[in-house]
């Protein structure tokens, strides 16, 4: 049922991109096709199903209308976002909330459909999914019940594709896969190609696991073992040095495969005892459990700057209420398999990360690349950190620590207790930025101005405001400039534009690959799960600035990594802005 709107609600203020999107993809439409709901009755709906699960918790603070309240006032401020299936699902009869899955892919024609069709349930709701293909016995083995031989992940691979294609989520969003492969695995060499030809696997980021003793074996120069994952026999051996550098070759050419350290994430699992984690959601930054779904939340930075700083009181305000938030979806959300729902409610991960970050730097004058601006970087996450673990401990206290709490990592270490198995997570934002109207993730601006393709060849056009002011406050704003920024992107070589601002105003393609992968690592090192981010290198880059950024990301204890070579052959699944 919709909620009833309160007639003193404030409306929200939304700039003309956020309109079109939420028109399009958000706005709950009747069977005619037509809005049934306005942007504010979107916001409400929100607010008023995710904080109405306040009222299972008698040891709760809040009454439940003061929280949606409060929650409708932080979503409309933009200093909080869900993520995209909540803003389009909460309070509707479909009810998924969470943007990310993990779904296992079992070695037989049973599991591997079953995985299929998991898969299509959850696209149909606007989640995204991912899944390791590692347990698939590899191409040509035998296959006990026929006789027959197997046709290896790859081949599996495209039926999940093309299962993918045929179900647009939920009338709203573009299904996302990732698909992962341990390196050890037989196929290895066949899935590092397997997305050579353009537009194959359209609908899937893939990346390979990386193993410790692979990444040593690579250091030494040595071979190391292929096991057939069903038997566990060796299949033969591989140099890893070649392997890494097709890997680093394939990357150069599309941006396809990423790749993924396994051990690094198992790590950092806060419940080794329920298994490992073999892959992330689409676009990397969920590590999950087989049948773990997270929801996540993002923190608008672009909002909350005070004086030459950051405000850190109202930081601390909107972290405790997002951990809150994000807390209720959990129970808010109704899930698309019985088996996710008890995984989900046992280890109750959420997902807390920031937008806005680039915004913020060129609001405080502080170049993206610059010792300065990894500073803050780790200063606000490290901060966000803490908030959030203090967050929930006090939900725990409140609500009761998250049932598997016993099994996990914190009550060895006597940590908490936590509501929560994770609490932060840095994600793209590709449409909550646009919603927010601020720069997405932690990323550094694309351009200053731009034309934003969205949706159906829609075009948006739109200029960074700080940039803007700044342009302005320095006596230097013309047509002339502004013209000629939109077509360069960037102003790096414009030399009648003040030293200063061209130091502070860059953009990802002025930064060197270095500071990004820097960046990267700074958000990292105070996130519980994993950072999205886009390591950007110039169409001249070379394989060998691959293999360096690759191998740089391993020291740095970065769980992942993408690359992008402007002007490479394919574009990527998720583009910022892109099929949201
Ligand atoms: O901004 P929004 O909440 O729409 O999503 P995002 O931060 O760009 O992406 C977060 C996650 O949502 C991705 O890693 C995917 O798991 C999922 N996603 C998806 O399944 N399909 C899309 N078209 C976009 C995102």
């Amino acid at each position: 049922m919709p909620a009833h709107v309160p007639a003193d609600l404030p409306v929200p203020d939304l700039n003309q991109n956020a309109k079109v999107v939420l028109a399009k993809r958000y706005l709950r439409k009747g069977p005619d096709g037509k809005p049934v709901e306005d942007e504010q009755a979107l916001f409400w709906r929100v607010a008023h199903a995710v904080a109405a699960e306040e009222t299972r918790h008698p040891g709760s603070p809040w009454q439940p209308d003061e929280l949606a309240r409060t929650f409708y006032d932080l979503m409309i401020s933009f200093k909080f976002l869900p993520n995209s299936p909540t803003l389009m699902n909460a309070g509707t009869e479909l009810g998924q909330l969470a943007a990310c899955f993990v779904i296992p892919v079992g070695d037989s024609m049973d599991e591997i459909f079953d995985a299929v069709k998991h898969a299509a349930l959850i696209h149909k709701s606007g989640g995204g999914t991912g899944f390791s293909f590692s347990r698939l016995r590899p191409v040509n083995s035998r296959v006990g019940s026929t006789g027959g031989v197997a046709s290896g992940p790859v081949s599996f691979m495209r039926i999940f594709n093309t299962a993918t294609e045929q179900v647009k989520q939920g009338g709203t969003r573009r299904g996302a896969n990732m698909g992962i492969l341990r390196v050890d695995h037989p196929d290895i060499l066949e899935f590092i190609r397997c997305k050579e030809r353009e537009g194959e696997l359209n609908n899937f980021n893939i990346s390979v696991a990386l193993t410790e003793p692979f990444m040593q074996a690579v250091e030494q120069g040595e071979d190391y073992d292929l096991v057939a994952p069903h038997s566990r026999e060796s299949k033969g051996r591989l140099n890893a040095r070649e392997v890494f550098q097709l890997l680093v070759q394939k990357a150069w050419e599309s941006g396809d495969p990423g790749i993924i350290f396994l051990d690094r994430i198992n790590r950092d699992n806060p419940t080794p005892a329920l298994g490992e984690i073999e892959s992330t959601n689409p676009c990397g930054e969920q590590p999950l459990l087989p049948y773990e779904a997270c929801n996540l939340g993002s923190l608008n930075l672009a909002l909350l700057k005070s004086g030459d700083g950051v405000d850190w009181e109202e930081l601390k305000r909107v972290t405790h209420l997002a951990v809150r938030f994000l807390d209720n979806v959990i129970d808010a959300s109704v899930y698309p398999l019985d088996r996710i729902t008890e995984m989900v409610r046992s280890n109750r991960k959420i997902g807390l990360g920031v937008m806005g970050f680039a915004d913020l730097l060129f609001q405080l004058g502080i170049p993206y690349d610059s010792r300065e601006g990894l500073k803050l970087a780790e200063k606000i996450m490290d901060f966000i950190q803490t908030e959030s673990k203090a967050a929930s401990k006090q939900l725990a206290q409140e609500r009761g620590p998250f049932p598997n709490f016993e099994a996990s990592v914190y009550a060895s270490r006597q940590q908490g207790p936590f509501r929560n198995a994770t609490t932060t997570t840095i994600a793209p934002t590709g449409t909550l930025s646009i919603l927010a109207g601020c720069s997405s993730g932690v990323e550094p601006l694309f351009a200053l101005s731009f034309a934003r393709h969205v949706m159906d060849g829609e075009k948006l056009v739109e200029s960074n405001p700080h940039f803007e002011a700044a342009v302005k406050a320095a006596q230097c704003h013309s047509p002339r400039l502004m013209e000629e920024v939109a077509a360069k992107g960037s102003i790096a070589h414009i030399d009648y534009i003040p030293e200063d601002l061209r130091r502070v105003f860059v953009t990802a393609m002025d930064i060197t690959p270095e500071s990004h992968l820097k960046m990267q690592a700074a958000f990292q090192k105070f996130t519980d799960n994993a950072v999205s981010k886009t390591v950007n290198l110039p169409n001249e880059a070379t394989q060998d600035d691959i293999w360096k950024i690759y191998w740089m990301a391993y020291e740095l204890g970065c769980k992942g990594v993408t690359v992008y070579r402007d002007g490479c052959k394919t574009a990527q699944v998720l583009c910022t802005g892109d099929g949201a």
